[in-house]
């Protein structure tokens, strides 16, 4: 199966609503004409719907930046996937490091909100990345398989079509440091196999698995020439219109 690439932007906690909307007007006019990918956007929920209404007609997905497992209820500062539909969205990112390290989130918790997002059909990214201690300790592989079997504990075979992937190393976030093509391939082939296991082959070849990690202009072209990149999860050269554009447009 053919797996369409994705580029998402994760605007994290940045902008205005009004600065949100001229940004997300311009990633419209960048889209306009490629059919052969798929571009999401993921702004802070205070400007979730105005952004949505923004790109009312165009193919641009709105996703939320996380989500709770529940309709609605007392959970104070959460967002229901009900609430992220309402406001025009469909995805959701799931288990950013951000949100593992700075908000102690952990894989069961990770795995609640992946289960959630699913219920509700959106499509969910699943983050998964190891720290640079880890990986200079030699532990990538088994970090970055224990988040994964975590976090898609009880996600069936037929949800996965609604389930990508972004390995994002945590040392390559926001720091300028890409990881190598092949470093990038290496890992991105490791997981492949890692989901063929857990389902099986077909299920595996369909999973988009998205880089993230001061993705940039420059360097989006090789990482998506490598055979299992199959887009990328961009941060800091997604508030900028310009470098955003250039990434969606990769060849
Ligand atoms: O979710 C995107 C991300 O964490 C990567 O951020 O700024 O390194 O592109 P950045």
């Amino acid at each position: 199966m053919m797996r369409k690439p994705l580029i998402a932007g994760n605007w994290k906690m940045h902008m205005t609503s009004a600065e949100g909307c001229g940004l997300a007007a311009r990633v419209a006019e960048s889209c306009v004409g490629l059919t052969d990918r798929e571009v999401l956007l993921a702004p802070p929920y205070t400007m979730m719907a105005e952004v949505a209404r923004v790109l009312e007609k165009s193919s641009v997905i709105i996703s939320s930046q996380n989500i709770c497992w529940e309709e609605k209820g007392a959970f104070t500062g959460e967002i229901s996937p009900v609430m992220v539909k309402d406001a025009g969205g469909s995805g959701a990112i799931v288990g950013h490091s951000e949100r593992r390290q700075i908000f102690m989130e952990t894989d069961n918790l990770v795995n609640q909100r992946v289960k959630g997002a699913l219920r509700f059909d959106l499509l969910t990214i699943l983050c998964i990345g190891e720290t640079l201690e880890q990986r200079e300790g030699g532990e990538t592989n088994a970090v970055l398989e224990a988040q994964l079997r975590r976090g898609l504990e009880g996600v069936s075979s037929s949800d996965m079509i609604n389930v990508v992937i972004a390995y994002e190393p945590v040392w390559a976030i926001g720091t300028g440091k890409t990881a190598s093509k092949e470093q990038a391939q290496e890992v991105h082939l490791f997981l492949r196999k890692l989901i063929a296991e857990i389902y099986e082959k077909n299920i595996a070849e369909q999973t988009r698995i998205l880089y993230g990690g001061s993705v940039k202009p420059t360097n989006v072209d090789e990482l998506m020439a490598q055979p299992d990149i199959d887009g990328a999860l961009v941060g800091g050269a997604a508030l900028d219109a310009e470098s955003f554009g250039r990434i969606i447009n990769f060849e």
